[in-house]
């Protein structure tokens, strides 16, 4: 059966534990591995805008012994409306996976009921899911363990940054914390399905509306940009969201180790300090760079169990 990664619960805590593990090897490795040899074609598909996502996919795919065909929806048929369903049809027959960062959820979907390979979700407005592989594998380099430990994220608690947190850091385990205001709290559908992962994984979810209890003790503390891509209302963003912004002050109350995440592109003196980001406490390089070897085995991994 084809696999897809629509969202961070499309794998299992185990099947992220391996992708994990092999995008460490890769990391290695990063000549070793050549699923793609022939070389085989991924589609990397945008609807919006892009750098890190991008870059990692096409040299990851290279890397894998593949050839990505980067497609800008605005240059494509699919910019002037052609169906998704059509450019799946089409895609499917040529391709050997297809990558994709869109708008709705749905519109992934569609694509991946369509598609007879493995349909990967590139940042959708609901979930960010590749990136938050990268974190995960990011903070195993740095603290060495991702069970048990805190992940606290600050900010727009609404966006698919704090979604993907959720899913991901609830199926490794892990005590997430979500920091944001009544407005900007999560989607409950999804914190609810983050509850019940982590009740199975011995990890745990919480939302709440202090910045500072949410980041007492933390091992990790993250955020993302106010304003995601297609949203609007930038001031009153800002106005609301002040209160959470990952300063100094806020890293005192974490844990005196404590890792610095931003998925970027980042704003700083907004959602994130200067100080905080190019500090000794930031990974958020190495963060950037695991995009490509978390991408990498995430590709054969869904290439391999199909
Ligand atoms: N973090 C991330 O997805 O960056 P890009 O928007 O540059 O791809
Ligand atoms: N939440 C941000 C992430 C960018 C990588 C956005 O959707 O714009």
């Amino acid at each position: 059966m084809t696999r897809h990664f629509l969202r961070d619960d499309d794998l299992s805590a185990a099947e992220q534990a391996q992708v994990l593990d092999l995008a460490d090897l890769m990391k290695k490795d990063r000549h070793g591995y050549r699923p793609l040899a022939g070389p085989q074609t991924v589609a990397v598909l945008f609807d919006k805008h892009s750098t890190r996502t991008r870059l990692s996919f096409a040299v990851g795919i290279a890397e894998l012994g593949g050839q990505p065909l980067i497609i800008d929806a605005s240059s494509s048929q699919m910019g002037r409306g052609e169906p998704i369903e059509d450019t799946a049809r089409v895609l499917t027959r040529q391709v050997a996976a297809i990558v994709w960062r869109t708008a709705g959820q749905e519109r992934i979907e569609t694509m991946a009921r369509y598609s007879s390979v493995p349909v990967v979700n590139a940042l959708t407005d609901e979930f960010h899911p590749c990136q938050i592989l990268a974190d995960l594998q990011t903070v195993r380099e740095h603290r060495g363990t991702l069970a048990g430990l805190t992940m606290t994220y600050l900010g727009d608690g609404a966006n698919n940054m704090a979604h993907s947190y959720l899913l991901g850091g609830a199926l490794a385990g892990m005590h997430v914390r979500i920091a944001a205001p009544a407005r900007y709290q999560p989607d409950a559908v999804i914190l609810d399905r983050a509850a019940e992962i982590a009740a199975t994984s011995g990890g745990s979810v919480v939302a709440l509306s202090d910045p500072y209890a949410a980041a007492d003790g933390a091992h990790v503390i993250a955020t993302d940009t106010w304003v995601s891509m297609g949203q609007d209302g930038k001031e009153e963003r800002a106005a609301a969201l002040l209160p959470y912004q990952v300063n100094g002050e806020l890293m005192r109350q974490a844990a005196a180790d404590a890792i610095v995440l931003h998925c970027l592109p980042a704003y700083r003196g907004m959602e994130i300090t200067a100080d905080v980001m190019d500090g000794p406490q930031s990974v958020i390089w190495d963060q950037a760079e695991n995009r490509l070897h978390a991408q990498k085995a995430l590709l054969a991994f869904l290439l391999g169990a199909g």
